[in-house]
């Protein structure tokens, strides 16, 4: 039976270590002789702008010995009405997963429903998988691990948060979430993830989110998709920026993450995201090891 990729919460526990240890492995070039997709083609279909999540899809795709196939909406029938579900149908008997960007998460499940092979989730507004699992990769490569540490994610509580969420449910780590009131992650998601075995706190003080933190964890304000809400958020979230001060409540050694792409001087400061505290493009490059761990898996190396 194909397995979806729709959110971090579809993988067990034992699932997401094999990927992390996978993506290390791939990292460092072992079986870089192998083409477990050769003759498979993986489409692309993407809603939203993207740098990363695309460029190291195609990229990893290749690499797996593979052929991507991007499309935008407006290339296809689909920014015409052809429906999700025929779209689906028919994008099934040319490819062998389709990785998928959109903005309401059901359009990628109504996907998944009627598709025959894999489906990924490149981002919806809801989650964002692939980034949490390079992170957790990251994160492992950082600190030697994920047991015992302790994330504090300041900022917005969106589809980036709601992906750290359901990885501290699964990994059991700490993750403390400082966000303004009216910001804070899915309600749905929060109800899953607290039968998970990591501890979460959703708190309102970004200082008090940050102290002993192990891993300081920022996103954007304003996510694709929420433009017209720009001003009113940029007001709402100013006393969540990560600077030099916020940095100071957690270790010593503290890591600094952002998922990318960043909004210097809203969300954090240059000083913080170019410091040597920052794994920001360690993380970014490890985006192209998680999925092509991913992919092998997925597609039956
Ligand atoms: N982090 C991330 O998904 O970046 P892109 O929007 O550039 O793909
Ligand atoms: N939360 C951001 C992540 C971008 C990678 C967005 O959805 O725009």
């Amino acid at each position: 039976m194909k397995r979806d990729f729709l959110r971090l919460w579809d993988l067990r526990t034992e699932e997401i270590s094999y990927l992390i240890e996978r993506a290390i492995q791939l990292k460092q070039g072992v079986d870089s002789q192998k083409c477990p997709l050769i003759g498979r083609s993986v489409g692309l279909l993407f809603e939203k702008p993207s740098t990363r999540t695309r460029v190291s899809f195609e990229v990893g795709v290749y690499q797996l010995g593979g052929q991507a196939v991007y499309m935008t909406p407006s290339e296809i029938q689909l920014g015409r009405g052809e429906s999700i579900p025929d779209t689906a149908r028919v994008l099934s008997r040319y490819l062998d997963a389709i990785v998928i960007r959109t903005f309401q998460h059901q359009r990628l499940q109504e996907f998944a429903q009627h598709s025959q092979v894999p489906v990924i989730n490149g981002l919806s507004d809801l989650h964002h998988p692939c980034q949490v699992l390079a992170d957790l990769m990251t994160i492992v490569e950082q600190k030697g691990g994920l047991e015992g540490v302790r994330v504090a994610y300041i900022g917005d509580g969106n589809n980036v948060a709601n992906s750290l969420l359901e990885a501290a449910g699964r990994m059991g780590f700490t993750l403390t979430l400082a966000c303004p009131e009216g910001y804070e992650p899915s309600a749905e998601v929060l109800d899953e993830v607290r039968e998970g075995s990591g501890e979460i706190m959703i708190l309102r003080d970004p200082r008090e989110a940050a102290a002993r933190a192990d891993v300081l964890y920022t996103d954007v304000w304003v996510s694709m998709g929420q433009e017209a809400e720009a001003e009113k958020k940029r007001e709402r979230f100013r006393a969540y920026q990560l600077n030099s001060a916020l940095l100071g409540c957690a270790k010593t050694d503290a890591i600094v993450m952002h998922c990318l792409p960043a909004h210097r001087g809203e969300e954090i400061t240059d000083d913080v995201i170019d410091g040597p505290q920052s794994v920001v493009f360690d993380q970014a490059e490890n985006r192209l090891h998680a999925q092509k761990a991913l992919l092998e898996w997925l597609l039956g190396g």
